[in-house]
């Protein structure tokens, strides 16, 4: 089984970027444990960060494809990407989307996920261990198709 970990905008800055609220964990940190849980379950993870939202669409539509599911956080994106979103209804692969942050509980503009609908599970505010849920939570879910 194959997942595919997409990171979006600025995540890439992880660990330097507003420590308050995201950490002080680095992506690739984040990226190690993700490695880490996907080998104890005997699933293989590819990993993707990219600030441009096209880069992003390619890889969910190669996903669909070449992986199983996929784990997104979105970023910003998450808030306002109509182009992202149609991506994941285009696939037949489930998406489970993460935010390290607790998006209900920040400005109101971030409560808004225009992605929730077309994914399988939203996890949010659990720091880097939100990844690590949603791959677990993501593979269960796999594996109980017939
Ligand atoms: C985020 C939350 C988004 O609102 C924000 O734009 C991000 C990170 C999170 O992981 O908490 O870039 O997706």
């Amino acid at each position: 089984m194959r997942i595919l970990v997409l990171h979006g905008p600025n995540l890439n800055r992880l660990g330097r970027r507003e420590p308050e609220v995201y950490g002080r964990t680095t992506l690739a940190e984040v990226d190690e444990q993700i490695r880490a849980l996907a080998a104890s379950l005997g699933v293989e993870t590819r990993h993707l960060q990219s600030n441009h939202e096209g880069v992003l669409i390619d890889a969910i539509h190669a996903a669909d494809d070449d992986c199983d599911g996929i784990v997104f956080n979105p970023g910003a994106f998450t808030h306002y990407s109509y182009a992202l979103r149609d991506a994941l209804a285009s696939i037949r692969k489930p998406c489970v989307e993460v935010h390290l942050s607790d998006i209900h509980k920040r400005e109101a503009w971030r409560r808004v996920s225009v992605l929730s609908e077309v994914c399988v599970a939203q996890i949010v505010g659990r720091g880097p261990a939100s990844y690590l849920d949603g791959l677990t939570l993501l593979v269960e879910r796999l594996k109980a198709q017939p």
